[in-house]
Order: structure tokens, then sequence, then C-alpha cells
């Protein structure tokens, strides 16, 4: 597997080591490996642990990422995370979709940044009225999030955080579909849910669902279409540190988008793009359409050239021919 990947930095090296090792790694292994000092190592190392990714260090074999799978813990090592969302975890053992209990929460009038997490959904839902299917080992979650307005910039920036997330962890060659599926070599990976709720022109709340198919077991139907990270790596892998990192880019992103940057939220998101360039078929208010998906506006629509005029779409299902 490559060891460069889109947008890949020295600390998202060191973490993916750490994360792929499992064991004890020798602070001059890492050191040879990324190029840098031992210093330079245990430096990283504490900015890493600081931000709540929990490394033990030993002063012989070096250092190992505690790869706990246990989310009911996780609020300890999401307070650490240097984010400017406040993150507070509720935690469910099974629950019938974090968006409904998110919805409630969010009526109730909890603060931005709330995320509701289950370890099984018995009625989990997906886009365009689907049912998603959430068995013990996945990653299911919601965030609740108040921008002033709704974007459809907002699917785009999360789906970019969720491919960045598995990039930098585990190597995974993460690519976006638009709208907002996460896939890898053509199968799904991961799907993204926003559920927005206004009054008077004014949105109240966000509800972003995201669903990750970690360890968990995939139902037959699924296995040409869809696929998990134990599945791609052979091996199950700590949720924790998934849901550390999603979140924190989460976070990177959305103040991007709330500082109006919209640009690079675009230019992130076309670099992990399958859609663009391709031909498509879209299906969108119950019509057809045939074309090339050819680039994205400024408010997150995919451009389709049909060939006698461009169309913008901002919702549908989308098929790619070639
Ligand atoms: C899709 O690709 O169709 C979107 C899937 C979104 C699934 C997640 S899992 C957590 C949250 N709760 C749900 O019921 N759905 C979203």
């Amino acid at each position: 597997m490559k060891n460069t990947i889109v947008g890949d930095n020295i600390e998202a090296c060191l973490l993916r080591k750490l994360v792929l090792n499992g064991s004890f790694i020798p602070s001059e292994t890492l050191a040879e490996a990324l190029g840098i000092s031992t210093e330079e190592v245990e430096k990283l190392v504490k900015v890493i642990s600081l931000k709540g990714y929990p490394i033990e260090a030993h002063p012989k074999l070096g250092y190992r990422l505690v790869q706990s799978d246990s989310l009911a813990e996780i609020q300890y090592s999401v307070q650490a995370l240097k984010t400017s969302l406040s993150f507070i975890i509720h935690y469910f053992e099974s629950c019938s979709s974090t968006q409904e209990i998110a919805a409630m929460l969010a009526e109730s009038g909890v603060n931005e940044g709330a995320v509701v997490i289950a370890e099984e959904q018995t009625a989990g839902r997906g886009r365009l009225s689907r049912s998603w299917v959430s068995p013990h080992g996945g990653l299911w979650f919601t965030i609740v999030l108040k921008p002033e307005k709704f974007t459809h910039l907002l699917s785009l920036a999360i789906g970019t955080a969720i491919a960045t997330a598995l990039r930098e962890l585990f190597g995974i060659e993460a690519r976006l579909k638009w709208p907002n599926d996460v896939q890898v070599e053509g199968r799904k990976v991961g799907g993204i849910l926003v559920e927005c709720t206004s009054e008077a022109e004014k949105l109240r709340y966000a509800l972003v669902g995201i669903g990750v198919n970690v360890n968990n077991e995939l139902p037959s139907e699924l296995r040409d279409v869809a696929v998990s990270i134990r599945e791609l790596l052979g091996r199950a892998v700590p949720r924790t540190l998934l849901l550390l990192r999603i979140l924190e880019k989460v976070d990177e992103n959305y103040v991007k988008l709330l500082g109006g940057f919209t640009r690079d939220i675009i230019e992130d998101w076309k670099k992990l793009s399958v859609t663009l360039g391709k031909r498509v078929r879209i299906i969108a208010s119950n019509e057809v359409y045939e074309g090339y998906a050819i680039d994205i506006t400024s408010n997150g629509g995919l451009v389709v050239d049909l060939g006698d005029r461009l169309e913008v779409f901002y919702a549908g299902d989308v098929v790619h021919l070639r």
C-alpha cells in the first residue's frame, strides 16, 4: 500500500504507523521511517497524545497506540481533542436510529457538537428513504450542528473529512462519489445523511448522520457494492481511533465552512472525487438524466453536461457509467 496520500502530513504518518502496527515500535524505527530525529518523534507523540489519542511510551520498547475498541468510554479522549466544537458523546448500546435520538436532543435544545453514537441501530436510515444496515462492529453516529444557514457544501465537507480520516489512519484509498458516498475501489465503505430542520426560513439544526462499515459483517446481498475496513485491511481495527480522527477532521472542515473557505472545501472534495469526469446516470425527481459530470458549483451542486445543456443537481441517485 502506498505511503503517500492526499493531504498527508507527518502527524498522520506517525499515527498511521502506530495504528497499523498495533504493538510497540522503537523510537529509532519511527524516526528512520519518518526521516526525523528521535527527539522530534518524542515531541510529535506528545502532540498526538495531548489530542486524546492514547499512546503508551516504554523506555526500551518505544511507542504503542492503545487499541481499545470501547466507544462507551470515548468521552475522555474526545474531551482532549483540540477542536473548536465541544463534542459531547451520548452513547447507546442499541437504538432505532441515532438520527432520531439526535433529533430529540436537538429539539430539547442540546448544544452544537452533541454526538449520538450506537453500537447497533435497529432502524438505521440512509438517503432517499432507504434503510441502512447497522449491526454491531460498525461506526454509527450523528452529530448535531447549528450553522446559520444550510448549504449542500456541508455534506461535501463531511465526506472529505471521513475519506481523509480513513486515508490518514489506515492508508486506505478512500474516494468520494457525489453526493456523499465514501468508496474504496467502487464499493461503499461509508455514507452520510444530512437532515435539516428549519423554521421561518432559518435553519434550526442539521443532523449529520455518519455510517462507516468498520468491523461489521455485511449481508451477502451487499457484498458486491459495499465493503468494510476489516475486509480491506484483513483485520479488525479500533473504532475509537477512527471516531476521534473523523471528529477532528469534521471540526477542521466545519471551521473552514463557517469561515467562508468554500473554495478549499470544493477543491479538497474534487481531489478525492470519483464522479467528476465520468459519464453518469442521475435519477432526480423521478426523471432520468445522462451526461458527463464536469464540475461542482460554489454551493455544492453537481454540474452535468447533458449534451444540449448544462444541468445542476443538488440531490439524486447517481450511477457511474464509465
Ligand atoms: C447513505 O449513504 O444512504 C447514508 C447513510 C447514513 C447512515 C448513518 S448511520 C448513523 C446515522 N443514523 C442513521 O439512521 N443513519 C445515519
